[in-house]
């Protein structure tokens, strides 16, 4: 199989870190990849089915279906299942609000809910394969009617709250959603988000869009249009309290989530319902130990695949309780989300880099402040973490007691793909490395021909085997999904991204090989970042490059040409900031904007973003060692040399 689980050297290891023979996991991994279909049936029959399967896998290059002719339902899976058991009575979800305020759901008032939730969308005439669109705070109602959606069949596909109308509209367009649920207005630093408003103006542009569900969260006013728009509350007052589970086929979409790839419009990833399951029911047992008694809170939005994956599907599944946050992480004080792990015992913390930077900067003296000995294990997600941030977290928030497991994964995988395994068995763990591939999960580097890469050296990740999680399609774009994660190596799985194994065989990612940058952790396209800029009437043309940042991971910095005639100023400077805030969304603010003559192009007309991105970071041309440069080592030469000039005399925002 060429895997070199590395455990003799592991175990002669002398460190404090250390862990534990992997043989346990070796062992499985091996198993999985011998007889996958053996392997994950026997996984898949941990959760219920309403009809077994007649064959566990069709694989179709590029098209893998789990468990075909199987039938079953999430929303049985993550909340009916329980109510017949003891854990009826047990929290599901623990929500607090920015304001301090809390409610807690039990898994038999989480069952009312859904039921009652399924209810108004039935009112509302919304069917099996419907596609319902969320743009929702962080409220236990957006759960509920994710669970809602899957318990009548119809794809639910969550928006982010923080995107602008114009990137709702292309999203409700592309699925052609009839109905939008959002609320009145949001929570951010004690300030309300007119998430109402902007729903009303993306709306405007949506012609499949029927209805408007509206729920109630600050009790500000908002514009109601007659005949289309109807609060939550008024629909469940006419609401059944049972509504039957669909048995749905398990290869039924269970959502689209869109995501930015190399292209300028967002990708609908769609993830199907038995394969998406058991693949993650798996994956939170191996990478968390995750178990019914389990606290666990993974900090990202529900907007995010993070979100439906670790705080909806996964967690619920496993019946254990999950903390949903409302507001921002720092607010009103920095030991905000200190108090509340120490507040409701949370035992599994999940977030991202990013924010261990963040509050590492804040300092140790907040989380010394709390009791945050409920803790067992910590996970890090979304980006590289580096060893600094790392031993931080392990130290301060971990109390040196808690693994850390650096999760791999995408919003393309469903689930994780690489992290440490200490539900399987604690290995030793190396700071900044995602340690091993999963059980299933077939992943390796290899170089731009194809061929496995040595120790040591930087390649391309991929997958060689279809696991049970991956995507079924992009949404009304085949072709699309077959270019960009089938072609580069035919029959294997194209991540976008690289990495290398070390001489223990352990895997470090190297950060993306594509047009995506990584802004805190949020996947952000560089072509949709430029195509906002450049419908700015004074800008020719216009190119992203992202730099280093010691907190966000990177930053996003414009090389901006102008018209002829229009000069460079700081007002016009301000305009071409905004335009990707209103276009996309505040995660996609550009840091800086630097005017040049003219832009460093290859013969074939394609930008050198690699010179680029050596200018915006202040490196030689020196560094630009890559796998696949397409210009001469001349020309980069040349490019930078120009660029270099221009950027250093506009520099000074
Ligand atoms: C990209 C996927 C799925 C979780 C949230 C992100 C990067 C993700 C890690 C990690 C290094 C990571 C990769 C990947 N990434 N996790 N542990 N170490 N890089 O989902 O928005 O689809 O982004 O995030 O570059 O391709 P996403």
């Amino acid at each position: 199989m060429g895997y070199d689980y590395g455990s003799d050297r592991v175990s002669s290891l002398p460190t404090g870190l250390r862990m534990w023979p992997s043989k346990r996991y070796a062992e499985m991994h091996l198993r999985s990849l011998q007889n996958p279909e053996g392997f994950w049936a026997e996984e898949a029959r941990k959760l219920d089915w309403y009809k077994t399967w007649d064959h566990i896998l069709d694989w179709k290059p590029p098209y893998a279906r789990w468990f075909v002719g199987g039938r079953l339902n999430a929303c049985h899976q993550c909340v009916d299942r329980h109510v017949k058991t003891w854990r009826r009575s047990k929290v599901a979800i623990y929500w607090e609000g920015e304001a301090g305020e809390t409610r807690v759901l039990s898994y038999s008032t989480l069952f009312r809910e859904v039921n009652r939730f399924a209810s108004v969308l039935k009112q509302l005439g919304v069917r099996k394969g419907d596609r319902i669109a969320l743009y929702l705070p962080m409220v236990p109602e957006l759960p509920i009617f994710m669970l809602a959606c899957a318990r009548i069949g119809a794809i639910h596909t969550v928006i982010f709250s923080g995107f602008s109308a114009q990137a709702i509209a292309d999203r409700v367009n592309d699925t052609q959603a009839r109905i939008i649920i959002t609320a009145d207005g949001g929570y951010r630093r004690g300030n309300i988000v007119a998430l109402k408003e902007i729903t009303d103006e993306a709306a405007k542009l949506c012609p499949s869009v029927e209805k408007v569900i509206v729920i109630k969260r600050t009790g500000e006013p908002v514009p109601m249009a007659a005949g289309r728009d109807w609060w939550l509350s008024s629909l469940l007052d006419k609401s059944e309290m049972l509504v039957k589970p669909e048995a749905v086929e398990s290869t039924h979409p269970l959502y689209v989530l869109y995501t930015s790839g190399t292209t300028g419009k967002p990708k609908g990833v769609v993830h199907g319902t038995g394969g998406y399951l058991v693949f993650n029911h798996s994956v939170y047992e191996w990478a968390f130990n995750i178990r019914e008694e389990s606290v666990y809170w993974c900090t990202a939005d529900v907007g995010w695949v993070t979100g439906h994956s670790s705080i909806v599907y996964a967690p619920l599944s496993h019946g254990a309780a999950i903390v949903l946050y409302e507001g921002a992480p720092d607010y009103p004080t920095v030991d905000r989300w200190w108090d509340i792990i120490e507040k409701y015992g949370v035992t599994i913390f999940y977030t991202s880099p990013t924010a261990v930077r963040m509050f590492m900067r804040y300092g140790e003296e907040w989380p010394l402040k709390h009791d945050l000995s409920s803790l067992e294990l910590l996970g890090s997600v979304g980006e590289p973490i580096n060893p600094e941030a790392w031993q931080w977290y392990y130290k301060h928030i971990g109390g040196e007691r808690c693994p850390i497991v650096d999760t791999w994964w995408q919003t393309e995988t469903g689930g994780i793909m690489l992290s440490p395994a200490p539900g399987i068995e604690p290995i030793l763990l190396k700071p900044g490395s995602v340690t091993f591939p999963l059980p299933g999960v077939d992943a390796t580097v290899v170089d731009a021909e194809g061929n496995e890469n040595p120790p040591g050296q930087r390649g391309f990740l991929i997958i060689r085997k279809p696991w049970p999680g991956m995507l079924l399609d992009i949404y009304g774009a085949p072709e699309l999904y077959r270019e960009s994660y089938w072609s580069r190596f035919p029959g294997s799985y194209y991540t976008g991204d690289f990495a290398m194994r070390d001489e223990d065989g352990y895997f470090w990612l190297l950060g993306r090989t594509d047009e995506v940058l990584k802004v805190a952790g949020h996947r952000i396209g560089t072509v949709e970042l430029e195509d906002a800029v450049v419908s700015h009437p004074a800008v020719a043309e216009a190119a992203v490059a992202s730099k280093p940042d010691a907190v966000k991971g990177e930053s996003i910095v414009f090389f901006v040409t102008l018209k002829a005639g229009v000069s460079p100023s700081s007002s016009l400077k301000k305009e071409i900031v905004e335009l990707p805030r209103r276009v996309i969304g505040a995660i996609a603010t550009p840091d800086e904007v630097y005017f040049v003559q003219s832009l460093p192009k290859t013969r074939s007309g394609k930008i050198m973003r690699r010179v680029l991105k050596a200018v915006a970071s202040g490196q030689s041309v020196g560094d630009l060692t890559t796998l696949e440069d397409e210009a001469s080592v001349e020309d980069v030469k040349k490019a930078y040399q120009s660029l270099r000039k221009v950027s250093d005399t506009s520099k000074g925002n």
